[in-house]
């Protein structure tokens, strides 16, 4: 799998952030099994509660276009006027990607186009709460 694409598409997204309440911008670059990106950035309120995070916004838009089947999935997050850090998904975006993730998707943190760690999506929420759990 292209990483370093999906990578630098991540990074892309973030430059697009709405962040003018905590100056951290995030960027996320999905990739569903077929292969199409969908990029998401945080989106900020001025009432706080109501922010989006970088992962739901690129999955909100995926979904809501039809798609359910995802193979990765990348994150950039930086202060503003900062470099990238490795930026976890945060427990309310686990959640929500756990809808549609199995936990072989791959969740790649980045830093730089060459500077990415991979890891799966089980490591990240393991023993979630999903659908299986109502059935
Ligand atoms: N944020 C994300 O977009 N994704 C994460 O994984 C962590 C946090 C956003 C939410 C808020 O706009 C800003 O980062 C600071 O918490």
């Amino acid at each position: 799998m292209d990483y370093k694409l999906l990578a630098k598409s991540a990074l892309e997204a973030m430059e697009r952030s709405y962040s003018p309440y905590s100056n951290f911008r995030v960027g996320a670059a999905l990739l569903t099994k077929d292969g199409k990106i969908y990029q998401g950035a945080n989106i900020e309120s001025a009432a706080y509660s109501p922010t989006n995070c970088a992962e739901r916004t690129a999955l909100f838009k995926a979904v809501s276009e039809g798609e359910r089947e995802f193979a990765a999935i990348a994150v950039a997050g930086a202060l503003r006027g900062g470099e990238p850090q490795y930026c976890y998904p945060c427990g309310v975006c686990r959640q929500m990607l756990n809808e549609f993730f199995t936990d072989d998707v791959a969740v790649v943190v980045v830093k730089s186009e060459s500077d990415y760690k991979v890891h799966r999506f089980g490591e990240l929420l393991p023993f979630g709460f999903g659908a299986g759990n109502l059935v």
